[in-house]
């Protein structure tokens, strides 16, 4: 593999909600290939950005621009999940509106680069409540709430209008995540890794490789797409 190809050494990636389960994996796989990584989340990352708030965004963009230059890559991982929220509005806000803002201002700051958004199998396919029969997540039910289906497909939605947008300059494409091994209860493990094609859930850095090839010259003829990173789950009835 070339370097002028996989050329993310020295590009600044810019990565919300980095602070969560696969958000320290991405940072990680992206500094692995010698990139510069801005970590931001609400909390618990050096550059606070909350994707709800426009000023939170303008201000974290101008810390970046005044640090690093520019912005060569948009990794909008921000997620309201069912951990932290199951409130319609605030799951839309977070999910839909949030990634809304980051490519509408983020990306208008933008002169080149890659925009990956990242959505979920449930913005593709219904939940099948079997699998969350007395499943438990950090001690609490687990469940698929209808604005996390509804703003994981808007996502896609999202991505493709933006990439239309900032054609040619800028590349938008999504990642569908299927769901991650993070210690839920092991009933819903063993079914939900049934339904999958591999037999099992995914770890926790299995989405990063699709992001590095997203965000790289690897993928300089792709835009408007969305990659399913799901074990097969969804390929199979
Ligand atoms: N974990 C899964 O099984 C799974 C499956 C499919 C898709 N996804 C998606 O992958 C992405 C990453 O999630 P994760 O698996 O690391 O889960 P996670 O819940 O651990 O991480 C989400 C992160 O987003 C941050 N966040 C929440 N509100 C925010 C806001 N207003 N502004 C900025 N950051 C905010 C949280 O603080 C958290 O660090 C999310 O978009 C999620 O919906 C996850």
């Amino acid at each position: 593999m070339s370097n002028s190809i996989f050329n993310l050494k020295d590009k600044v990636v810019l990565i919300t909600g980095a602070a969560g389960i696969q958000g320290p994996e991405h940072v990680k796989a992206f500094e692995s290939v010698g990139a510069e990584v801005v970590a931001t989340d609400i909390k618990g990352t050096e550059i606070i950005l909350d994707v709800t708030s426009p000023d939170s965004i303008n201000q974290a963009v101008k810390k970046i621009i005044d640090q690093h230059g520019y912005i060569d890559v948009l990794v909008n991982n921000a997620g309201a999940t069912g951990k932290y929220a199951t409130d319609w509005e605030q799951i839309i806000k977070v999910n839909l509106t949030g990634t809304y803002n980051c490519c509408h201002i983020i990306g208008a700051a933008m002169n080149q680069g890659s925009i990956i958004n990242v959505s979920s199998i449930y913005g593709l396919v219904g939940p099948d409540w079997s699998v969350y029969d007395q499943a438990e997540y950090a001690g609490k039910p687990m469940g698929a709430p209808a604005g996390y289906a509804a703003s994981k497909g808007g996502v896609i939605s999202l991505t493709r209008y933006f990439a239309s947008l900032y054609a040619p300059k800028v590349r938008v494409n999504c990642v569908t995540p299927g769901g991650i091994f993070d210690n839920q209860s092991e009933t819903f493990v063993k079914k939900y890794s049934a339904k999958t094609m591999l037999g099992r859930m995914a770890k926790k850095n299995e989405v990063s490789g699709t992001l590095l090839y997203l965000a790289s010259d690897l993928s300089s003829y792709v835009t408007g797409e969305n990659i399913v990173v799901d074990g097969g789950l969804t390929a199979r009835a």
